[in-house]
């Protein structure tokens, strides 16, 4: 058994095919999965997705740092009444993403510290995206208490000293396909480090496809090979892992 912490099954890549994609999860032994929101519209469709597979799906709700500049006051407003609906179980993805040129830091940052109020509003744990800008948000997290309802750095991409910060706070680290690659020493060094009863496993999917399938379409039932890297890692079965990381999961999202 084993939890997919962070998918996008909303995403035009897995959404249309959704029947198949939830049968070879179910068949890879993966029977939970957190469909996360990215922005109004695609936090609403994982709300619909979760009510209507609700053996096999979850929610959470959030603006990414990437859309940020579509919302406004209004549809952080819709998000809160939302987040308080029974399927949602975290807020986000929230966070920042300095990868492109131009991107307003500024914006990202203030939509960021509005989400982790409204996320506290809510009661709910955040998940928390960092792309090329891991002093800003560990800074950021500090200065608003975010870790207060718990939280997740998802695909951890961080040091063991940025993830040793976060720890302290009470997030979690959670390794998606990065984990599986080649040069991923840095991740796979957290990953041997990281107190057992702290990580979790996700895939992104459709995004961050693991090692050997790297260039497909991800989806949920391929977080079995995050996990097999991680048991691998850390010497253990994998059946040890699969249990561990879900009662984790579990654990945070309060099931
Ligand atoms: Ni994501």
């Amino acid at each position: 058994m084993l939890f997919d912490t962070h998918a996008h099954l909303d995403d035009p890549a897995l959404y249309p095919d959704i029947d198949n994609v939830l049968k070879r999860a179910k068949e890879a032994g993966v029977t939970l999965i957190n469909s996360v929101g990215c922005d109004w519209r695609s936090s609403l469709l994982n709300v619909h997705l979760a009510e209507k597979h609700p053996e096999m799906i979850y929610a959470s709700v959030g603006v990414h740092p990437s859309e940020v500049a579509d919302i406004d006051e209004q549809v952080l407003a819709k998000l809160l009444e939302l987040a308080k609906t029974p399927r949602v179980i975290g807020w986000g993805e929230i966070g920042l993403d300095y990868h492109y040129e131009n991107t307003n830091k500024e914006l990202q940052q203030k939509y960021l510290r509005l989400q982790i109020s409204l996320a506290k509003e809510a009661g709910k744990p955040i998940i928390i995206h960092d792309r090329d800008s891991h002093q800003d948000v560990v800074d950021i997290l500090q200065e608003e208490h975010a870790g207060i309802n718990g939280g997740i750095l998802h695909c951890f991409s961080g040091s063991w000293e940025m993830a040793k910060q976060c720890l302290k706070m009470g997030f979690f680290i959670s390794f998606a396909g990065p984990l599986t690659y080649k040069n991923a020493r840095v991740p796979v060094e957290v990953a041997g480090k990281v107190p057992l009863d702290m990580v979790l496993v996700e895939t992104d999917s459709p995004y961050l496809t693991p090692h050997p399938f790297r260039g497909k379409t991800n989806e949920p039932a391929r977080v079995i090979y995050t996990a097999e890297k991680l048991a691998q890692i850390r010497g253990m079965d994998y059946e040890e892992i699969a249990e561990i990381t879900t009662a984790n999961a579990k654990r945070i999202f309060r099931l």
